[in-house]
Protein backbone atom coordinates (compact mmCIF):
# COMPACT_ATOMS: atom_id res chain seq x y z
CA UNK A 1 0.00 0.00 0.00
CA UNK A 2 1.23 3.41 -0.23
CA UNK A 3 1.64 5.49 3.10
CA UNK A 4 -0.81 8.24 3.75
CA UNK A 5 2.15 11.21 3.43
CA UNK A 6 3.22 9.71 0.38
CA UNK A 7 -0.28 9.87 -1.34
CA UNK A 8 -0.66 12.95 0.22
CA UNK A 9 2.94 14.00 -1.27
CA UNK A 10 2.36 12.73 -4.79
CA UNK A 11 -0.74 14.59 -5.03
CA UNK A 12 0.98 18.11 -4.00
CA UNK A 13 4.28 17.37 -5.95
CA UNK A 14 2.39 17.12 -9.22
CA UNK A 15 1.23 20.71 -8.56
CA UNK A 16 4.38 22.07 -7.56
CA UNK A 17 6.19 20.74 -10.45
CA UNK A 18 3.83 22.40 -12.42
CA UNK A 19 4.53 25.48 -10.64
CA UNK A 20 8.33 25.71 -10.21
CA UNK A 21 9.62 22.03 -11.66
CA UNK A 22 12.53 20.15 -9.02
CA UNK A 23 10.36 22.35 -6.00
CA UNK A 24 10.03 20.23 -2.66
CA UNK A 25 6.62 20.56 -1.11
CA UNK A 26 7.69 20.21 2.82
CA UNK A 27 5.20 18.16 4.19
CA UNK A 28 5.08 17.75 7.31
CA UNK A 29 2.79 17.08 10.46
CA UNK A 30 0.96 20.16 12.09
CA UNK A 31 -0.94 21.16 14.78
CA UNK A 32 -3.18 23.34 12.63
CA UNK A 33 -4.71 20.98 10.04
CA UNK A 34 -3.34 17.37 9.49
CA UNK A 35 -0.53 18.23 7.43
CA UNK A 36 0.77 20.79 5.96
CA UNK A 37 3.05 22.26 3.16
CA UNK A 38 5.88 24.52 3.96
CA UNK A 39 7.60 24.36 0.49
CA UNK A 40 5.36 27.37 -1.06
CA UNK A 41 7.82 30.61 -0.02
CA UNK A 42 11.07 28.49 -1.58
CA UNK A 43 9.01 28.67 -4.49
CA UNK A 44 7.82 31.95 -4.45
CA UNK A 45 11.98 33.03 -3.76
CA UNK A 46 12.83 31.12 -6.51
CA UNK A 47 10.40 32.72 -9.34
CA UNK A 48 10.36 36.25 -7.28
CA UNK A 49 6.88 36.59 -6.68
CA UNK A 50 4.66 37.13 -3.57
CA UNK A 51 3.84 33.51 -2.03
CA UNK A 52 0.63 34.24 -1.57
CA UNK A 53 0.35 34.33 -4.68
CA UNK A 54 1.99 31.17 -5.32
CA UNK A 55 0.09 29.40 -2.77
CA UNK A 56 -3.63 30.54 -4.84
CA UNK A 57 -2.02 29.34 -8.09
CA UNK A 58 -0.91 26.01 -6.47
CA UNK A 59 -3.82 25.23 -4.93
CA UNK A 60 -5.71 25.73 -8.13
CA UNK A 61 -3.43 23.58 -9.60
CA UNK A 62 -4.05 20.65 -6.76
CA UNK A 63 -6.28 17.80 -7.44
CA UNK A 64 -6.68 17.15 -3.98
CA UNK A 65 -10.26 17.17 -2.95
CA UNK A 66 -10.87 13.36 -2.42
CA UNK A 67 -8.17 13.26 -0.10
CA UNK A 68 -7.94 16.96 2.08
CA UNK A 69 -9.27 19.95 1.97
CA UNK A 70 -6.52 22.89 1.43
CA UNK A 71 -6.17 26.25 3.21
CA UNK A 72 -4.03 28.85 2.52
CA UNK A 73 -2.41 30.15 6.39
CA UNK A 74 -0.38 33.06 6.92
CA UNK A 75 2.03 34.14 4.39
CA UNK A 76 1.44 30.72 2.33
CA UNK A 77 1.83 27.81 3.72
CA UNK A 78 -0.79 24.79 2.62
CA UNK A 79 -2.90 23.66 5.71
CA UNK A 80 -4.03 20.33 4.51
CA UNK A 81 -6.70 18.28 6.67
CA UNK A 82 -7.41 14.72 5.55
CA UNK A 83 -11.00 13.87 4.53
CA UNK A 84 -12.63 11.02 6.21
CA UNK A 85 -12.43 9.07 3.35
CA UNK A 86 -9.30 9.07 2.15
CA UNK A 87 -8.42 8.03 5.93
CA UNK A 88 -11.34 5.46 5.77
CA UNK A 89 -9.11 3.82 2.76
CA UNK A 90 -6.26 4.12 4.32
CA UNK A 91 -7.02 2.37 7.39
CA UNK A 92 -8.92 -0.08 5.79
CA UNK A 93 -5.54 -1.15 3.56
CA UNK A 94 -3.50 -0.69 6.80
CA UNK A 95 -5.75 -3.80 8.98
CA UNK A 96 -4.83 -5.80 5.64
CA UNK A 97 -1.33 -4.93 6.24
CA UNK A 98 1.24 -6.57 8.54
CA UNK A 99 3.48 -3.99 7.47
CA UNK A 100 1.67 -1.13 8.79
CA UNK A 101 2.10 1.03 5.43
CA UNK A 102 6.12 0.82 5.28
CA UNK A 103 7.06 -0.56 2.04
CA UNK A 104 10.16 -2.06 1.54
CA UNK A 105 12.75 -0.16 0.07
CA UNK A 106 13.16 -0.02 -3.69
CA UNK A 107 16.64 -0.33 -3.60
CA UNK A 108 18.04 -2.78 -1.43
CA UNK A 109 21.58 -1.93 0.13
CA UNK A 110 24.58 -3.90 1.76
CA UNK A 111 25.10 -2.60 5.31
CA UNK A 112 27.49 -3.41 7.31
CA UNK A 113 26.60 -2.41 11.13
CA UNK A 114 30.19 -1.82 13.45
CA UNK A 115 28.10 -2.67 17.00
CA UNK A 116 28.62 -3.77 20.70
CA UNK A 117 32.86 -4.84 20.26
CA UNK A 118 33.24 -5.36 23.83
CA UNK A 119 36.89 -6.39 24.79
CA UNK A 120 38.03 -9.87 25.62
CA UNK A 121 38.67 -10.27 29.32
CA UNK A 122 36.97 -7.11 30.08
CA UNK A 123 33.88 -6.16 31.34
CA UNK A 124 31.39 -4.84 28.95
CA UNK A 125 30.42 -1.64 30.40
CA UNK A 126 27.65 1.06 30.12
CA UNK A 127 29.27 2.31 26.89
CA UNK A 128 29.07 -1.48 25.50
CA UNK A 129 25.10 -1.32 26.41
CA UNK A 130 24.34 1.92 24.50
CA UNK A 131 26.18 0.39 21.82
CA UNK A 132 24.73 -2.94 21.85
CA UNK A 133 20.88 -1.96 22.47
CA UNK A 134 21.38 1.22 19.79
CA UNK A 135 23.43 -1.18 17.06
CA UNK A 136 20.58 -3.69 17.49
CA UNK A 137 18.25 -1.31 16.61
CA UNK A 138 19.14 -0.15 13.69
CA UNK A 139 20.08 -3.44 12.27
CA UNK A 140 16.13 -4.65 13.00
CA UNK A 141 15.32 -1.51 10.95
CA UNK A 142 17.65 -1.88 8.61
CA UNK A 143 16.03 -5.33 7.85
CA UNK A 144 12.75 -4.31 7.99
CA UNK A 145 13.10 -1.66 5.15
CA UNK A 146 14.70 -4.55 2.98
CA UNK A 147 18.38 -3.78 3.24
CA UNK A 148 20.44 -6.56 3.72
CA UNK A 149 22.33 -6.27 7.34
CA UNK A 150 25.81 -7.44 8.00
CA UNK A 151 26.73 -7.32 11.76
CA UNK A 152 29.83 -6.84 12.69
CA UNK A 153 31.17 -7.29 16.43
CA UNK A 154 34.36 -6.01 16.24
CA UNK A 155 35.52 -7.69 19.48
CA UNK A 156 38.80 -6.56 21.16
CA UNK A 157 41.01 -9.45 21.15
CA UNK A 158 44.48 -8.54 20.41
CA UNK A 159 47.05 -6.18 21.35
CA UNK A 160 49.76 -6.46 23.95
CA UNK A 161 47.68 -6.78 26.87
CA UNK A 162 47.32 -10.48 26.00
CA UNK A 163 50.98 -11.25 27.14
CA UNK A 164 50.27 -10.54 30.55
CA UNK A 165 46.30 -11.92 30.34
CA UNK A 166 47.86 -15.03 29.00
CA UNK A 167 50.72 -15.49 31.06
CA UNK A 168 47.95 -14.63 34.62
CA UNK A 169 45.94 -17.84 32.64
CA UNK A 170 48.92 -19.92 32.79
CA UNK A 171 49.50 -18.76 36.80
CA UNK A 172 45.68 -19.78 37.57
CA UNK A 173 45.52 -22.78 35.82
CA UNK A 174 43.48 -22.90 32.67
CA UNK A 175 40.39 -24.06 34.81
CA UNK A 176 40.89 -22.05 37.61
CA UNK A 177 41.06 -19.14 34.32
CA UNK A 178 37.85 -20.74 32.78
CA UNK A 179 36.00 -20.63 35.77
CA UNK A 180 36.50 -17.40 36.72
CA UNK A 181 35.88 -16.19 33.09
CA UNK A 182 33.28 -17.97 32.12
CA UNK A 183 31.23 -16.45 35.60
CA UNK A 184 32.17 -13.32 33.93
CA UNK A 185 34.47 -12.30 36.38
CA UNK A 186 36.27 -10.51 33.58
CA UNK A 187 37.34 -7.25 35.05
CA UNK A 188 38.89 -9.57 38.47
CA UNK A 189 41.08 -11.34 35.68
CA UNK A 190 42.02 -8.14 34.18
CA UNK A 191 43.00 -6.36 37.26
CA UNK A 192 44.39 -9.10 39.06
CA UNK A 193 47.22 -9.36 35.25
CA UNK A 194 47.79 -5.97 35.22
CA UNK A 195 48.48 -5.63 39.07
CA UNK A 196 50.89 -8.34 38.85
CA UNK A 197 52.28 -6.58 35.22
CA UNK A 198 52.71 -3.38 37.47
CA UNK A 199 54.83 -4.96 40.50
CA UNK A 200 56.28 -8.14 39.23
CA UNK A 201 59.26 -7.91 36.55
CA UNK A 202 59.58 -10.98 36.27
CA UNK A 203 56.00 -11.47 35.34
CA UNK A 204 56.30 -8.03 33.09
CA UNK A 205 59.31 -9.63 31.15
CA UNK A 206 57.25 -12.94 30.76
CA UNK A 207 54.60 -10.83 29.53
CA UNK A 208 56.31 -9.60 26.67
CA UNK A 209 58.43 -12.30 25.53
CA UNK A 210 54.62 -14.17 24.65
CA UNK A 211 53.31 -11.17 23.16
CA UNK A 212 56.37 -11.90 20.59
CA UNK A 213 55.10 -15.77 20.52
CA UNK A 214 51.27 -14.65 20.12
CA UNK A 215 52.61 -12.71 17.51
CA UNK A 216 55.04 -14.99 15.52
CA UNK A 217 51.81 -17.87 15.76
CA UNK A 218 53.08 -20.15 18.11
CA UNK A 219 51.08 -23.25 18.28
CA UNK A 220 50.87 -23.44 21.96
CA UNK A 221 49.94 -19.73 23.15
CA UNK A 222 47.59 -19.40 20.57
CA UNK A 223 45.51 -22.12 22.03
CA UNK A 224 46.01 -20.20 25.28
CA UNK A 225 44.89 -16.76 23.27
CA UNK A 226 41.86 -18.75 21.84
CA UNK A 227 40.73 -19.92 25.65
CA UNK A 228 40.70 -16.21 26.54
CA UNK A 229 38.51 -15.25 23.69
CA UNK A 230 36.32 -18.10 23.42
CA UNK A 231 35.68 -17.76 27.09
CA UNK A 232 35.05 -14.19 27.15
CA UNK A 233 33.33 -14.51 23.81
CA UNK A 234 30.92 -16.98 25.35
CA UNK A 235 29.87 -14.30 28.30
CA UNK A 236 29.03 -11.99 26.08
CA UNK A 237 26.86 -13.94 23.98
CA UNK A 238 24.70 -14.78 27.62
CA UNK A 239 24.73 -10.69 28.32
CA UNK A 240 23.30 -10.82 24.48
CA UNK A 241 20.69 -13.13 25.15
CA UNK A 242 19.71 -12.08 28.53
CA UNK A 243 18.95 -8.39 26.27
CA UNK A 244 17.53 -10.18 23.48
CA UNK A 245 19.27 -8.85 20.73
CA UNK A 246 20.17 -10.31 17.17
CA UNK A 247 23.90 -10.26 17.37
CA UNK A 248 24.85 -13.95 16.56
CA UNK A 249 28.16 -16.10 17.43
CA UNK A 250 29.06 -15.37 13.28
CA UNK A 251 28.66 -11.51 13.86
CA UNK A 252 31.63 -11.74 16.00
CA UNK A 253 34.30 -11.01 13.76
CA UNK A 254 37.62 -9.58 16.14
CA UNK A 255 40.10 -7.44 15.81
CA UNK A 256 42.47 -10.35 15.42
CA UNK A 257 40.37 -11.43 11.88
CA UNK A 258 42.13 -8.72 10.10
CA UNK A 259 45.89 -9.85 11.47
CA UNK A 260 46.81 -11.32 8.30
CA UNK A 261 45.60 -8.08 6.11
CA UNK A 262 47.81 -5.47 8.08
CA UNK A 263 50.74 -6.36 6.21
CA UNK A 264 48.86 -5.68 2.99
CA UNK A 265 47.43 -2.50 4.04
CA UNK A 266 50.48 -1.00 5.31
CA UNK A 267 52.00 -2.28 1.49
CA UNK A 268 49.17 -0.58 -0.24
CA UNK A 269 49.53 2.78 1.88
CA UNK A 270 53.24 2.52 0.64
CA UNK A 271 52.85 1.96 -2.70
CA UNK A 272 49.75 5.17 -2.49
CA UNK A 273 53.01 7.02 -1.15
CA UNK A 274 51.29 7.68 1.69
CA UNK A 275 53.71 6.58 4.31
CA UNK A 276 55.71 9.17 6.37
CA UNK A 277 58.45 8.01 8.89
CA UNK A 278 57.82 10.06 12.19
CA UNK A 279 60.54 8.25 14.44
CA UNK A 280 60.58 5.08 13.35
CA UNK A 281 56.78 4.63 13.21
CA UNK A 282 54.75 4.36 9.57
CA UNK A 283 52.20 7.18 9.90
CA UNK A 284 49.69 8.52 7.04
CA UNK A 285 48.96 12.06 7.52
CA UNK A 286 45.29 12.91 6.43
CA UNK A 287 44.84 16.30 5.45
CA UNK A 288 42.68 18.11 7.57
CA UNK A 289 43.21 16.80 11.02
CA UNK A 290 45.51 19.03 12.88
CA UNK A 291 46.23 18.94 16.95
CA UNK A 292 45.88 22.00 19.74
CA UNK A 293 48.98 23.35 18.92
CA UNK A 294 47.46 23.21 14.85
CA UNK A 295 50.04 20.92 14.13
CA UNK A 296 49.00 18.02 11.77
CA UNK A 297 47.80 14.88 13.15
CA UNK A 298 49.13 11.21 12.14
CA UNK A 299 47.53 7.74 11.93
CA UNK A 300 49.66 5.23 12.84
CA UNK A 301 49.88 2.37 11.13
CA UNK A 302 53.04 0.69 11.83
CA UNK A 303 54.60 1.26 15.02
CA UNK A 304 58.64 1.80 15.40
CA UNK A 305 58.56 -2.20 16.87
CA UNK A 306 57.05 -3.31 13.61
CA UNK A 307 53.85 -3.42 15.62
CA UNK A 308 50.76 -2.71 14.38
CA UNK A 309 47.63 -1.02 16.30
CA UNK A 310 43.88 -0.08 16.53
CA UNK A 311 43.62 2.17 13.28
CA UNK A 312 45.81 -0.18 11.01
CA UNK A 313 43.02 -3.07 12.39
CA UNK A 314 40.06 -0.24 11.43
CA UNK A 315 41.59 0.41 8.06
CA UNK A 316 41.81 -3.43 7.54
CA UNK A 317 38.14 -3.81 8.33
CA UNK A 318 37.07 -0.90 6.11
CA UNK A 319 39.21 -2.69 3.16
CA UNK A 320 37.78 -5.46 3.74
CA UNK A 321 34.34 -4.79 4.24
CA UNK A 322 34.08 -2.59 0.89
CA UNK A 323 36.47 -4.86 -1.49
CA UNK A 324 35.21 -8.49 0.10
CA UNK A 325 31.83 -7.64 1.93
CA UNK A 326 30.71 -5.15 -0.94
CA UNK A 327 29.18 -2.73 1.60
CA UNK A 328 27.24 0.03 0.32
CA UNK A 329 26.39 1.73 3.42
CA UNK A 330 29.07 1.23 6.79
CA UNK A 331 28.36 2.38 10.29
CA UNK A 332 30.18 2.83 13.24
CA UNK A 333 27.98 2.63 16.60
CA UNK A 334 31.08 3.74 18.69
CA UNK A 335 30.61 5.77 21.44
CA UNK A 336 31.23 9.65 20.54
CA UNK A 337 34.64 10.08 22.20
CA UNK A 338 36.12 7.85 18.93
CA UNK A 339 34.76 10.60 16.84
CA UNK A 340 37.98 11.66 15.04
CA UNK A 341 39.95 8.54 15.03
CA UNK A 342 36.88 7.32 13.01
CA UNK A 343 37.11 10.79 10.49
CA UNK A 344 40.63 9.66 10.15
CA UNK A 345 40.35 6.41 9.18
CA UNK A 346 37.67 7.06 6.18
CA UNK A 347 40.01 9.71 5.48
CA UNK A 348 43.64 7.65 4.96
CA UNK A 349 40.86 5.22 3.50
CA UNK A 350 39.63 7.61 0.73
CA UNK A 351 43.29 8.92 0.01
CA UNK A 352 44.10 4.81 -0.62
CA UNK A 353 41.45 4.15 -2.34
CA UNK A 354 39.48 1.61 -0.86
CA UNK A 355 36.28 3.70 0.25
CA UNK A 356 34.93 5.51 -2.79
CA UNK A 357 32.77 8.00 -2.63
CA UNK A 358 29.16 6.19 -3.47
CA UNK A 359 29.61 4.13 0.06
CA UNK A 360 28.70 5.64 2.99
CA UNK A 361 29.77 5.70 6.43
CA UNK A 362 28.67 6.97 9.37
CA UNK A 363 29.71 7.69 12.76
CA UNK A 364 26.55 6.62 14.98
CA UNK A 365 27.53 8.27 17.92
CA UNK A 366 26.40 7.98 21.25
CA UNK A 367 26.96 10.09 25.02
CA UNK A 368 27.48 8.48 27.95
CA UNK A 369 25.43 6.79 30.59
CA UNK A 370 25.68 9.00 33.96
CA UNK A 371 24.91 7.97 37.61
CA UNK A 372 22.36 9.66 39.52
CA UNK A 373 25.06 12.10 40.48
CA UNK A 374 25.63 12.85 37.02
CA UNK A 375 29.22 12.06 36.76
CA UNK A 376 30.12 8.78 34.76
CA UNK A 377 28.14 5.69 35.75
CA UNK A 378 30.22 3.96 38.54
CA UNK A 379 29.80 1.59 41.28
CA UNK A 380 29.81 2.37 44.80
CA UNK A 381 33.57 1.29 45.08
CA UNK A 382 34.48 3.27 41.78
CA UNK A 383 34.62 -0.16 39.39
CA UNK A 384 32.71 -0.25 36.21
CA UNK A 385 28.99 -1.24 36.46
CA UNK A 386 28.64 -4.76 35.61
CA UNK A 387 26.26 -4.82 32.70
CA UNK A 388 24.57 -8.35 33.62
CA UNK A 389 23.85 -6.88 37.28
CA UNK A 390 22.35 -4.18 36.40
CA UNK A 391 19.83 -6.25 34.04
CA UNK A 392 19.14 -8.69 36.85
CA UNK A 393 18.45 -6.48 39.28
CA UNK A 394 15.65 -4.35 36.62
CA UNK A 395 14.21 -7.97 36.11
CA UNK A 396 13.77 -8.44 40.15
CA UNK A 397 12.25 -4.84 40.34
CA UNK A 398 9.87 -5.69 37.27
CA UNK A 399 9.26 -9.12 39.44
CA UNK A 400 8.29 -7.23 42.54
CA UNK A 401 5.79 -4.66 40.77
CA UNK A 402 4.18 -7.80 38.81
CA UNK A 403 3.91 -9.59 42.04
CA UNK A 404 2.26 -6.81 43.99
CA UNK A 405 -0.39 -7.30 41.10
CA UNK A 406 -3.54 -9.68 41.32
CA UNK A 407 -2.42 -11.96 38.98
CA UNK A 408 -3.23 -15.57 37.95
CA UNK A 409 0.27 -15.44 36.19
CA UNK A 410 2.36 -19.03 37.08
CA UNK A 411 5.86 -18.48 38.66
CA UNK A 412 7.80 -18.97 35.15
CA UNK A 413 5.07 -16.98 33.28
CA UNK A 414 5.73 -14.08 36.08
CA UNK A 415 9.53 -14.57 35.49
CA UNK A 416 9.75 -14.43 31.92
CA UNK A 417 7.37 -11.04 32.13
CA UNK A 418 9.64 -9.79 34.52
CA UNK A 419 12.24 -10.22 31.70
CA UNK A 420 10.33 -8.78 28.91
CA UNK A 421 9.67 -5.85 31.20
CA UNK A 422 13.09 -4.90 32.38
CA UNK A 423 14.67 -5.47 28.86
CA UNK A 424 11.96 -2.52 27.28
CA UNK A 425 12.77 -0.84 30.53
CA UNK A 426 16.46 -0.54 29.96
CA UNK A 427 16.67 -0.39 25.86
CA UNK A 428 13.80 1.95 25.81
CA UNK A 429 15.80 4.31 28.21
CA UNK A 430 18.45 4.28 25.99
CA UNK A 431 17.06 4.65 23.34
CA UNK A 432 14.02 7.19 23.57
CA UNK A 433 16.86 9.80 24.33
CA UNK A 434 18.28 11.27 21.38
CA UNK A 435 21.43 9.13 21.03
CA UNK A 436 23.88 12.08 21.20
CA UNK A 437 23.16 13.01 24.74
CA UNK A 438 23.73 11.83 27.82
CA UNK A 439 21.34 9.98 30.25
CA UNK A 440 20.89 9.04 33.67
CA UNK A 441 20.97 5.74 35.04
CA UNK A 442 17.37 5.48 36.94
CA UNK A 443 15.92 2.09 37.33
CA UNK A 444 13.43 3.28 39.01
CA UNK A 445 12.07 5.64 36.49
CA UNK A 446 12.87 3.34 33.49
CA UNK A 447 10.66 0.62 34.81
CA UNK A 448 7.84 2.95 35.80
CA UNK A 449 4.37 1.67 33.97
CA UNK A 450 3.66 5.54 33.23
CA UNK A 451 5.55 7.95 31.34
CA UNK A 452 7.53 7.76 28.71
CA UNK A 453 8.73 4.45 29.22
CA UNK A 454 8.98 1.14 27.91
CA UNK A 455 7.16 -0.91 30.08
CA UNK A 456 4.35 1.84 29.64
CA UNK A 457 4.18 1.09 25.89
CA UNK A 458 4.50 -2.23 26.57
CA UNK A 459 0.91 -1.61 28.94
CA UNK A 460 -0.61 -0.08 26.39
CA UNK A 461 -0.21 -2.77 23.89
CA UNK A 462 -1.50 -5.31 26.55
CA UNK A 463 -4.28 -3.40 27.68
CA UNK A 464 -5.59 -3.24 23.86
CA UNK A 465 -4.78 -6.95 23.28
CA UNK A 466 -7.08 -7.49 26.54
CA UNK A 467 -10.08 -5.86 25.19
CA UNK A 468 -10.03 -8.68 22.38
CA UNK A 469 -9.90 -11.19 24.92
CA UNK A 470 -12.94 -9.66 26.88
CA UNK A 471 -14.96 -9.76 23.38
CA UNK A 472 -14.71 -13.34 24.30
CA UNK A 473 -15.05 -14.19 20.02
CA UNK A 474 -12.78 -14.25 17.68
CA UNK A 475 -13.26 -10.80 15.91
CA UNK A 476 -12.55 -10.88 12.10
CA UNK A 477 -11.86 -7.04 10.34
CA UNK A 478 -14.25 -7.58 7.27
CA UNK A 479 -15.97 -4.43 5.55
CA UNK A 480 -15.58 -1.91 8.39
CA UNK A 481 -16.68 1.58 8.41
CA UNK A 482 -14.71 3.95 9.74
CA UNK A 483 -17.01 7.34 10.08
CA UNK A 484 -14.14 8.60 12.69
CA UNK A 485 -17.25 11.04 14.52
CA UNK A 486 -14.95 12.01 17.23
CA UNK A 487 -11.83 13.82 17.51
CA UNK A 488 -9.72 11.11 19.70
CA UNK A 489 -11.06 8.28 17.23
CA UNK A 490 -9.53 10.87 14.59
CA UNK A 491 -6.71 11.35 16.37
CA UNK A 492 -6.05 7.51 16.72
CA UNK A 493 -6.40 7.29 13.51
CA UNK A 494 -3.59 9.92 12.02
CA UNK A 495 -1.54 8.36 14.92
CA UNK A 496 -1.34 4.98 13.40
CA UNK A 497 -1.11 6.23 9.45
CA UNK A 498 1.74 8.58 10.62
CA UNK A 499 3.77 5.37 11.03
CA UNK A 500 5.43 5.20 8.02
CA UNK A 501 7.10 8.29 8.43
CA UNK A 502 8.20 7.90 11.67
CA UNK A 503 9.90 5.04 10.83
CA UNK A 504 11.14 7.00 7.96
CA UNK A 505 12.89 9.67 9.57
CA UNK A 506 13.77 7.30 12.51
CA UNK A 507 15.89 5.27 9.64
CA UNK A 508 17.14 8.12 7.35
CA UNK A 509 18.54 10.02 10.89
CA UNK A 510 19.87 6.94 12.41
CA UNK A 511 18.08 8.19 15.52
CA UNK A 512 15.76 5.45 16.87
CA UNK A 513 14.15 7.67 19.15
CA UNK A 514 12.01 9.46 16.63
CA UNK A 515 10.41 6.02 16.76
CA UNK A 516 9.82 6.33 20.73
CA UNK A 517 8.88 9.85 20.61
CA UNK A 518 6.49 8.40 18.03
CA UNK A 519 5.34 5.05 19.62
CA UNK A 520 5.24 7.37 22.67
CA UNK A 521 2.40 9.61 20.72
CA UNK A 522 0.48 7.09 19.90
CA UNK A 523 -0.07 5.74 23.18
CA UNK A 524 -1.22 8.76 24.48
CA UNK A 525 -3.62 9.13 21.93
CA UNK A 526 -4.92 5.45 22.17
CA UNK A 527 -5.19 6.22 26.20
CA UNK A 528 -7.13 9.22 25.45
CA UNK A 529 -9.38 8.05 23.05
CA UNK A 530 -9.86 4.97 25.45
CA UNK A 531 -10.82 7.11 28.34
CA UNK A 532 -13.76 8.61 26.00
CA UNK A 533 -15.01 5.55 23.79
CA UNK A 534 -16.40 2.94 24.91
CA UNK A 535 -15.60 -0.11 22.84
CA UNK A 536 -17.30 -3.15 24.17
CA UNK A 537 -20.27 -1.90 25.29
CA UNK A 538 -21.20 0.10 22.22
CA UNK A 539 -23.06 -1.90 19.42
CA UNK A 540 -22.17 -2.29 15.83
CA UNK A 541 -21.04 -1.40 13.37
CA UNK A 542 -19.65 1.37 15.75
CA UNK A 543 -18.16 -1.24 17.68
CA UNK A 544 -16.51 -2.97 15.04
CA UNK A 545 -14.91 0.28 14.22
CA UNK A 546 -14.02 1.15 17.68
CA UNK A 547 -12.32 -2.24 17.49
CA UNK A 548 -10.55 -1.92 14.51
CA UNK A 549 -8.89 1.48 15.99
CA UNK A 550 -7.83 -0.65 18.77
CA UNK A 551 -6.23 -3.29 16.36
CA UNK A 552 -3.93 -1.11 14.22
CA UNK A 553 -3.00 0.85 17.05
CA UNK A 554 -1.87 -2.68 18.92
CA UNK A 555 -0.14 -3.82 16.04
CA UNK A 556 1.61 -0.36 15.32
CA UNK A 557 2.69 -0.33 18.64
CA UNK A 558 4.29 -3.77 18.82
CA UNK A 559 5.80 -3.44 15.47
CA UNK A 560 7.06 -0.83 16.37
CA UNK A 561 8.53 -1.79 19.53
CA UNK A 562 9.75 -4.97 17.65
CA UNK A 563 11.99 -2.77 15.52
CA UNK A 564 13.53 -1.14 18.56
CA UNK A 565 14.10 -4.74 19.89
CA UNK A 566 11.07 -4.30 22.87
CA UNK A 567 8.54 -7.39 23.19
CA UNK A 568 5.00 -6.38 23.53
CA UNK A 569 3.67 -9.29 25.75
CA UNK A 570 -0.22 -10.00 24.76
CA UNK A 571 -0.32 -9.62 28.97
CA UNK A 572 0.86 -7.63 31.11
N1 LIG B 1 36.43 -2.37 21.33
C1 LIG B 1 36.29 -0.96 21.23
C2 LIG B 1 35.95 -0.36 22.60
O1 LIG B 1 35.60 -1.08 23.52
C3 LIG B 1 35.20 -0.53 20.27
C4 LIG B 1 35.42 -0.91 18.84
C5 LIG B 1 34.57 -0.11 17.91
N2 LIG B 1 34.66 -0.52 16.52
C6 LIG B 1 35.69 -0.22 15.73
N3 LIG B 1 35.66 -0.65 14.49
N4 LIG B 1 36.70 0.52 16.12
O2 LIG B 1 36.06 0.84 22.77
Amino acid sequence: MNSTYDVLLDRLQVAFERIAPGSDPVLRHSDRGDYQANGVMGVAKRLGRPPREVAEELVSALEIADIAEVEIAGPGFLNLTLTTHFLERQLRQVLQDPRMGVASTAHPKKVVIDYSAPNVAKEMHVGHLRSTVIGDALARMYRFAGHQVIARNHVGDWGTNFGMLIEHLIDLGEHAAMASLSIGDLDSFYRAARAKFDSDDEFKERSRTRVVSLQAGDPETRRLWAILVDESVAYFAEVYAKLDVTLAPEDVVGESYYNDMLSDVVADLDRAGLLVDSGGALCVFPPGFTNRDGDPMPVMVQKSDEGYGYATTDLAAVRDRVRTLGADEILYVVGAPQGQHLEMIYAVARMAGWLPDSVRVEHVAFGNVLGPDRKMFKSRSGETVKLVGLLDEAIERADVALASRQSDLSQAERQHLATQIARAAVKYADLSTERQRDYIFDLDRMIAFEGDTGPYLQYAHARLRSIFRRLGTLWEPTDVHFALASAPERDVALGVLAFPEAFASALAGLQPHRLCVYLFDLAQRFTTFYEACPVLSVEPPLRDERLALCEVTARTLSLGLSLLGIEAPDRM
